[in-house]
Formats: structure tokens, C-alpha cells, sequence
């Protein structure tokens, strides 16, 4: 069997992390029987750079001809906030309808955690995080002292969404205005993932992050068709919490919380908090699905400050590539990579330099594919 895997390595420490993981997958694919075939895509920093456009025509199907993503980064300094992590990363979210973000935050041997475990807790969150609503619509625009029209249109698998407003800001004030949307078979379908993850998982309890208190019509919406949704799973309770107070119990106590639930804002958030009370970034992967092509990116971003060092941990997007196997029912093989990462940092030795230890990215890279040897897949 052949599998075509896309690799968008991106900016910064990207390239090195995509690099290790993509050894480590290949070794997977030799020992289980199939074989990779990667098609590299050169976008990012560099290419916006050098040709004055994010991508080029054609590039979005180009990559879906593909059976999986797998992404470095995005982000430069030579690059204002704003063109490629829109017209990248999340419009490679939205154009593939990846509507189902996943973010496990997993305690790993010999990753110190800021509040140490007791004896029988475990840490095993995942954040689900709906990714294409809410307010990364980036809908919206400047107001000024006289009135400003703005027509307002977004495109996403389930919809077009399309509204006028006419603005005017009195007193003569200049201000910015943000349109967040979230709507009914977006909520249904990221609640009914996250509950069934939760049932597969052996979890009796769902989190709900909301924020229903300060704005009851948008996230209230969010509350009750989550609720509704929930009906449809009676071995799972649903908590809804505001996510300032879930911000506030995870660091304090992360004993009980499994599947978390989140609009695509507040698990922005929350998945970097969990991260670190997982141990830290360098070890937190994600995968980005829907009905079509699934992109697999560690959180951690680019990073251009470690880029070049050797001081990057190529772990999360080894992680990230474990999930890209399992999107593609390779489980004996995502198997096999995730024993090798447990098995690697179980011995301790030539840990990650994020990890206090010695071993540069391209070491830990080499150290895991050597567990690879050692684990019957
Ligand atoms: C993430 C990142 C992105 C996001 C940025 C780079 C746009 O923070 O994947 O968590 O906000 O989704
Ligand atoms: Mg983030």
C-alpha cells in the first residue's frame, strides 16, 4: 500500500521538526509494510516573500490530492501577524472543513509537570476544539467617526454566510469591529465528536467550555445545542463551565477532567494551558479533521528565536505524525511510534534540550527511531 503525504514544513523550527518526524514515519511505514511517498509544499514565510502571495493558484487542491498533511509551522518575523497564518494554516482549515481540532495533553515519563502528580492521578486531557467558527471568522472591520458600510461574506463547506452593516461611531471615535458566528450543524457535529470521543475513551464526563454569562446569545446558543446533543449520549454527562473558571480549576486541580469541548477561541487558549500542565509544548501534537484531507501540526508554532539551534524537541510533531497514522486506520504503526516517543523518555538519557537534556532535535530524532528497533509493531 501506498500512501501520498503532503509536508508543509513551513517557518522556522518547521522544517526541523517535520524532518525528525518524517524519518520516524517512514521507519514506521518500512516495518509495517507500506510505504510513504512525500510531496513537499514550500509555503511559508520565504515563499510569501519571494513572490508576494501566500500561495499560489491551484496549491489548496494540489495539497487535498493527498491523503494527510503533515505541517511544520507558520510564522516569521519578517512577516506581519496576519496573511500566513489566515490565508495558511487556517485557510487550510477552513477550505479542507478540518472542523474537528484535537489536542491531547498527556503526562509522558521523565516530563516534569508543574503540579506534580499524586500518587494514582493521571493526566489525560483532550482538548476538542471546534476550527472554523466562532471568531476566526476574521470577519470585520475599522469603524471611523462617519458611517461606514461593510459587507461581510465568509465561505465554508456548510454555508455562505453573508451580512451588511452600517456603522457609525459617536463621538468622533475610530475603533475595529469582529463578527463571530456559530451555527447549528457546527455545534452539532463538534459536540457529537467530542461526546463520542469521551464514550470511546470510558469517560463519564464531557467539559463544556462557554462563556454564556457575559454573552448569553452567542455562547448561550453554544450551551443549549450542546445540551441537546448531549441527549443523544445518556452514559455522558455534560459540564458546561465559563472558561475563565475552567482556566482557574485546571492549574489548580486537572483530576477529572478528560474530553474538554471548546469553541475555536477558548481552545486556542485552553490547549496551550493544558500543554503546559502537560509538561510543556514540545511534546503537544494536534490533528485537524473533517470528511476531507486531515492536517497534523505540533502546537507549538515556529519559534524563530530556537530556529537553527538544534534546541527545537521534535516530539509533538512526532506525536502529530502518530495521529496522522491513526487518521489513516495505520493504528499498529501510530502504535509503534507513540511506545517508541513513551519508551525513548522512559530511559531518562539524552533527553530533548527543552527537557534540561543534551540531545539536539536531530538526536532526539535518531534516539526514538532507535526505540523503533526495540518494540515488535
Ligand atoms: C494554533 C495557533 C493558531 C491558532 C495561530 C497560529 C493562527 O495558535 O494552532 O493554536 O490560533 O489556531
Ligand atoms: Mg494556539
Amino acid at each position: 500500500m501506498i500512501y501520498e503525504l503532503a509536508a508543509l514544513p513551513g517557518d522556522g523550527i518547521g522544517p526541523e521538526v517535520t524532518t525528525q518526524a518524517r524519518k520516524v514515519l517512514n521507519k514506521a511505514a518500512q516495518k509495517l509494510g507500506f510505504t510513504i511517498k512525500w510531496r513537499d509544499f514550500p509555503f511559508g514565510a520565504a515563499y510569501y516573500l519571494a513572490q508576494g502571495h501566500v500561495l499560489p493558484k491551484g496549491a489548496l487542491d494540489d495539497i487535498g490530492s493527498c491523503q494527510a498533511l503533515l505541517l511544520g509551522a507558520v510564522g516569521d518575523p519578517r512577516v506581519p501577524p496576519g496573511p500566513l497564518e489566515r490565508e495558511l494554516l487556517l485557510a487550510l482549515r477552513f477550505h479542507f472543513d478540518q472542523y474537528l481540532n484535537i489536542r491531547p495533553a498527556k503526562s509522558f515519563p521523565n516530563v516534569p509537570l508543574p503540579r506534580p502528580l499524586g500518587p494514582g492521578e493521571k493526566l489525560d486531557i483532550v482538548v476538542v476544539r471546534e476550527n472554523t467558527e466562532d471568531f476566526y471568522m476574521g470577519l470585520g472591520g475599522l469603524l471611523g467617526p462617519q458611517k461606514t458600510n461593510h459587507e461581510i461574506a465568509a465561505t465554508r463547506k456548510l454555508y455562505q454566510f453573508k451580512a451588511s452593516l452600517t456603522a457609525t461611531l459617536d463621538p468622533e471615535l475610530n475603533g475595529t469591529f469582529s463578527v463571530g458566528l456559530l451555527t447549528e450543524p457546527a455545534i452539532r457535529r463538534i459536540a457529537k465528536k467530542a461526546y463520542s470521543l469521551a464514550v470511546a475513551r470510558g469517560d463519564k464526563i464531557v467539559h463544556v467550555a462557554t462563556k454564556a454569562n457575559a454573552l448569553p446569545d452567542f455562547y448561550g446558543y453554544w450551551d443549549r445545542i450542546t445540551r441537546q446533543e448531549a441527549e443523544n449520549f445518556p452514559e455522558i454527562k455534560a459540564i458546561h463551565i465559563n472558561v475563565d473558571n475552567l482556566c482557574y480549576q485546571l492549574p489548580r486541580d486537572p483530576n477529572g477532567f478528560g474530553v474538554i469541548l471548546c469553541p475555536n477561541l477558548f481552545g486556542d487558549i485552553v490547549s496551550d494551558l493544558v500543554s503546559a500542565l502537560a509538561g510543556g509544548l514540545g511534546l503537544a501534537a494536534s490533528g485537524n479533521l473533517g470528511d476531507g484531507l486531515a492536517m497534523f501540526e505540533p502546537v507549538h508554532g515556529s519559534a524563530p528565536d530556537i530556529a537553527g539551534t538544534g534546541k527545537a524537541n521534535p516530539l509533538a510533531a512526532i506525536l502529530s505524525g502518530a495521529l496522522l497514522l491513526e487518521s489513516l486506520n495505520l493504528k499498529a504503526a501510530a502504535n509503534l511510534v507513540e511506545r517508541a516517543v513513551v519508551g525513548y523518555l522512559a530511559e531518562g538519557r539524552n533527553l530533548p534540550r527543552e527537557l534540561g537534556g543534551p540531545a539536539t532535535v536531530e538526536r532526539v530524532g535518531e534516539l526514538v527511531l532507535a526505540q523503533m528497533d526495540q518494540y515488535e509493531p
